[in-house]
């Protein structure tokens, strides 16, 4: 049965699976790029863990006791293929992976905020390999879907689950731009790390509202800039050498765009400033990274002269009915 088939009638399910059609035409071309992910998830898919936990800082599938040495080996090659891995740690079959991000230390900060998951039908937008999906699993939520355009970190995900084994979890190649199409359909919508890379952050927000059910949350985090006057610094080209970054906004602006996309209990639990100890340089992610974003000089700010950043979180509903 395709996931599809559980969601209420109002999404739109035509344009849902032409945009679904598309995006697996663009990803099944034979071509290089493609394939780099493609083989290695082909042959990572028939190692299966009888082994799995998902309930503490690394997820861990598989032990090195399931494979033979050599088996070992030709995994870890493949998992090598997903370089460089952005989120983490991970422990496949005694192999670690140390990621990029410590995306633990993220969900420590989230996860006495959260609502309950179990039972709940959940969309992570922007799931990256699915390190945030897998710890919700943890939850026994009904289902989990993540939006992830990237082939990257699509393929990587699919991996890891093929070895994983969920069948509560699945990702597609859609994006937020897509979450519109799904009215009324989850309890909880994660967006971590997206909003700043939205040209329109209002219309992210206005139609991440619509796919929520009555009642249902919005878990939000961003990137952030220190202080408490609500504003937005829109950088001239780059901000901490990232490209595609829009509005940075501080917490207060964040919560402001919220309460005014309609939404209500707008919560801002966490804010703190961005530390080499979330995101740096690793065997598994030999770019560069924060240390090198910032302006040597001054760690204050960014390589551009901005703020550096700090990382906000905040949860929002949707009411359960429009007052009168
Ligand atoms: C900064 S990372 C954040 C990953 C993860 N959510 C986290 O908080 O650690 C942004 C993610 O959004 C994905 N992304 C890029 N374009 C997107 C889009 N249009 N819609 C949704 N996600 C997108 C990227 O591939 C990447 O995995």
């Amino acid at each position: 049965m395709h996931y599809l088939d559980t969601f209420p009638a109002a999404i739109n399910r035509p344009a849902i699976e032409a945009a679904l059609a598309e995006r697996l035409r663009w990803v099944n071309q034979q071509k290089k790029g493609f394939l780099r992910y493609r083989r290695p998830f082909e042959i990572l898919q028939q190692y299966r863990a009888r082994s799995v936990d998902c309930d503490s800082d690394t997820i861990r599938i598989g032990s090195s006791t399931e494979v033979s040495v050599e088996e070992q080996a030709a995994i870890r090659d493949q998992l090598r293929a997903f370089m460089p891995w952005r989120k983490g740690p991970f422990s496949i079959f005694g192999i670690d992976v140390d990621a990029e991000w410590r995306s633990e230390r993220k969900w420590r900060r989230l996860e006495s905020h959260l609502p309950e998951l179990q039972g709940k039908v959940v969309a992570d937008i922007g799931c990256n390999n699915g390190y945030y999906m897998f710890r919700m699993s943890a939850g026994q939520p009904e289902f989990v879907l993540g939006f992830e355009p990237s082939v990257q970190h699509y393929y990587c995900f699919k991996a890891l689950n093929s070895m994983a084994g969920f069948h509560n979890l699945d990702i597609n190649l859609l994006g937020v731009e897509h979450i519109g199409l799904f009215e009324n359909t989850f309890d909880i919508i994660f967006l971590m790390g997206v909003i700043y890379h939205r040209s329109s952050p209002l219309d992210v927000l206005a139609s991440i509202h619509s796919a929520l059910k009555p009642g249902g949350s919005l878990i939000i985090e961003s990137q952030a800039l220190p202080g408490d006057r609500p504003i937005a610094l829109f950088p001239e080209k780059t901000y901490a050498k990232a490209p595609g970054v829009y509005f940075v906004p501080t917490g207060s602006c964040l919560e402001n765009w919220l309460q005014r996309c309609g939404y209500s209990d707008v919560e801002l639990f966490c804010s703190h400033p961005m530390t080499s100890e979330d995101q740096r340089r690793t065997e598994w992610m030999t770019f560069e990274s924060y240390e090198d974003f910032l302006d040597p000089k001054d760690p204050m700010k960014t390589a551009e002269g901005y703020p550096a950043p700090w990382r906000v979180f905040l949860r929002a509903t949707k009411e359960k009915k429009n007052r009168p």
